[in-house]
């Protein structure tokens, strides 16, 4: 995939998933920002620190799930004052890259996915679901598996009262991973 994604987005770091070969529960977010691109592994900034809090606070450890994100490289473009900043991923990104994750799922061959945010939820289940709708719920993925739809961490970081939402997604997930 490295070659393929750097003839493609020429000069942007992969940024790959990390996890245990294999994993029960694969997590799957959106894409990589410059914390990420930095350290070289999902999660690495704030978003990853508000996933890292709601995990300890149910008893799942990170070091057992595998994480990953439906795209490897950050989508960034140049702000007004001539910074990058993040973007969402376009199209292009996430097509270029989601026969890669299809693949990385297929070998890891988890027992459960667990969606973070609207991009992940659609890429493997279907392109209409929504967080807002899906979130806390079970659903079938498009590879067969069942996947668990969880809001982005960073979500939390926009909009705080979503965080008793979200822990008491997380709850829910924990008791479901017990019960696997
Ligand atoms: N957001 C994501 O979706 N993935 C990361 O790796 C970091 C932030």
């Amino acid at each position: 995939m490295a070659r393929e994604s750097a003839l493609r987005f020429p000069g942007r770091k992969t940024v790959y998933g990390v996890g245990p070969d294999h994993p029960s529960v694969m997590l799957v977010g959106e894409a990589p920002g410059a914390k990420e691109v930095e350290e070289g592994r999902p999660f690495a900034g704030a978003a990853g620190k508000n996933l890292d809090e709601f995990l300890n606070a149910t008893g799942l450890q990170r070091d057992e799930l595998y994480i990953s994100n439906v795209v490897k490289i950050r989508p960034c473009e140049t702000g007004p004052t001539g910074r990058l900043r993040n973007r969402p991923p376009n199209r292009e990104e996430i097509t270029f890259f989601l026969p890669y994750l299809e693949k990385e799922i297929l070998l890891l061959s988890p027992k459960l996915l667990v969606t973070l945010g609207n991009t992940p939820l659609q890429a493997l289940s279907q392109p209409a679901n929504t967080v807002g709708a899906c979130h806390g719920q079970q659903l079938k993925s498009r590879l067969g598996l069942p996947l668990f739809s969880l809001y982005h961490p960073a979500s939390i970081i926009y909009n705080r009262s979503l965080a008793p939402v979200y822990q008491a997604d997380m709850e829910q997930l924990a008791r479901f991973i017990h019960e696997m």
